[in-house]
């Protein structure tokens, strides 16, 4: 990754877990400028001058294996400060004469209560009555390194929090990066400010001047062509590329033919008369839809979009001359979930469009300038460039569209009712004034056919899923609780109005252990 060399930064390394990226979140959010890098990486740093503290995150390894993933016992010795999260924790153990046991007794998933044993700087203003934070762990610290003591316990392992006070080496056995851990912010604000005395030093909107100068140095004389969707990232995209190359953007709007009911067309009118941008429309519907054809699996259809996506780019781009770069709107959580952008263990869960669906020979050089924020990082960045609450306000859309949202095969006849019961869903909504407390909502269709009755006939029809959830970067997630009334009513409205769907339900999964998206 290696950005803003000059920058001092708090270097976070990664072992691998799923939520690594959280922790840059969290320290971003304190408005500190942070660096993530694996353990093979700091062999290539030359200089730790500008590194003010260092954070260990958590991971798949165990210490308590002959082969563990570690990292040089030197850094210990550069009076920089040093926080472990949880594989980070038992790392720092490990190297500092500490004890490890893989346990059953001792491991913790979820939620776990913490309680205090002793103050540190770590922790001041941390704790609270009754307070639990998130664990993830099966190996425990059960002897305390060197000169370290305990600052805190839960009922299952008594060294959750451990310091070296005189070489300010930290360690927290769950993870104050999530949501889920109350008041973990305050770990991170301890860490940063009291301990590591790091000013602040980065804001979104003032990295928006660096990424236009990015962009005009990478691009010069050349051409990009963009995907635009019309969501919120691939919108911020087209108009920071814009803004970076003017004209010599060409903004290419695919109509997948599997989009929201009429989204499409409002979106492509804002963006070619509101924003000034080179829009191409391309009605590719047909195609998509004959390729997808019989194909239930959903990682089959996730790569057919996207390979579909790339060949109707390459087409096009062909078409203009001195088109070397294709744009995209990936983001850092997109990242992740497909491959880790550091090359580290963290598993694949889904093959995102944008990143686990491209050929491997491509004739466009890709450029995606906000692979390394969160969301609403890029919702600020939107604003900050004119972007209109209609469209930054928008609940994220997946690149593959409903093909994901209609589960099993994909048929004309399913998009269509999806479509129906779906805006149905957005519009109730919106006039309830709910769809800005809620991170994303979308309705899906089932492929289960069950028994109803309407009027006095039998009805055999599909089965319409709703979903609502709250989150913060669509890394975890909470389903929203809405109340009986509105449930009562979009069933009802559902039912009503849209021609085979006979039954709703509302999914009540959280993220972890279920995703947002149903494929
Ligand atoms: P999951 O289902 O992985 O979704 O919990 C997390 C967030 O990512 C969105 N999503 C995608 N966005 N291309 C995208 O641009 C994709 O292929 C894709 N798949 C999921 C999803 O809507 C949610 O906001």
């Amino acid at each position: 990754m290696q950005f803003l060399k000059e920058k001092k930064k708090i270097l976070i390394i990664d072992f691998g877990s799923q939520v690594t990226k959280l922790i840059a979140r969290r320290i971003r959010d304190l408005g500190v400028f942070s660096e993530v890098i694996t353990p093979i990486e700091i062999k290539n740093i030359k200089s730790f001058n500008l590194i003010k503290g260092i954070i260990l995150s958590g991971g798949p390894s165990s210490v308590t294996k002959r082969a563990f993933q570690s990292i040089p016992k030197s850094i210990f010795l550069k009076k920089i400060p040093i926080l472990g999260i949880c594989y980070g924790l038992q790392l720092i153990s490990k190297l500092n004469g500490g004890k490890i046991k893989s346990s059953k007794k001792r491991r913790e998933f979820g939620r776990a209560f913490i309680f205090k044993k002793k103050n540190s700087l770590l922790t001041k203003n941390f704790f609270r009555p009754k307070m639990s934070v998130w664990m993830s762990h099966e190996d425990a610290v059960v002897k305390l390194p060197r000169n370290f003591s305990a600052i805190a316990y839960t009922k299952d392992s008594k060294l959750t929090i451990i310091e070296n006070k005189k070489l300010k080496i930290y360690g927290v056995q769950f993870h104050p990066e999530v949501t889920h851990t109350d008041n973990g912010k305050q770990i991170f604000k301890n860490f940063l400010f009291s301990i590591c005395r790091i000013k602040k030093n980065w804001g979104i909107v003032s990295q928006k001047k660096r990424l236009i100068k990015e962009v005009k140095n990478e691009i010069k004389k050349d051409r990009a062509i963009c995907a635009l969707s019309g969501g919120v990232d691939s919108s911020v995209v087209a108009l920071l590329i814009n803004k970076a190359i003017k004209k010599k953007l060409i903004c290419i709007m695919v109509d997948t033919g599997l989009m929201r009911k009429n989204e499409f067309k409002y979106t492509y009118k804002a963006f070619k008369k509101k924003y000034g941008l080179n829009v191409k429309l391309i009605d590719a519907s047909k195609i998509f839809l004959r390729k997808l054809k019989y194909i239930s699996n959903p990682e089959k259809k996730r790569k057919i979009i996207g390979n579909l996506f790339i060949k109707i780019f390459e087409k096009e781009a062909k078409k203009y001359r001195n088109v070397k770069f294709l744009a995209q709107g990936t983001l850092y959580p997109d990242i992740i979930e497909s491959k880790s952008s550091t090359g580290s263990k963290t598993s694949k869960i889904k093959s995102h469009h944008n990143v686990g669906g491209l050929p491997k020979k491509m004739n466009l050089k890709l450029i995606e300038p906000l692979k390394e924020f969160f969301k609403d990082e890029v919702r600020i960045l939107g604003k900050s460039l004119g972007l209109s609450n209609d469209i930054f306000n928008r609940h994220p859309f997946p690149g593959p569209g409903l093909a994901i949202r209609i589960i099993g095969n994909v048929t004309l006849e399913k998009i269509r009712i999806l479509q129906e019961a779906d805006q149905i869903y957005i519009n109730e909504l919106n006039k309830s004034k709910l769809y800005d407390k809620i991170w994303q909502a979308y309705a899906a269709l089932l492929p289960i056919k069950t028994v109803g009755v309407m009027g006095d006939s039998r009805t055999y029809e599909y089965t319409c899923l709703i979903r609502a959830v709250t989150s913060e970067d669509g890394m975890t997630a909470d389903y929203f609780n809405f109340p009986k009334e509105f449930l009562d009513k979009i069933s009802n409205k559902i039912v009503n109005n849209v021609k085979g769907i006979n039954r709703v339900v509302y999914d009540i999964s959280s993220k972890p252990p279920s995703t947002i998206e149903l494929e």
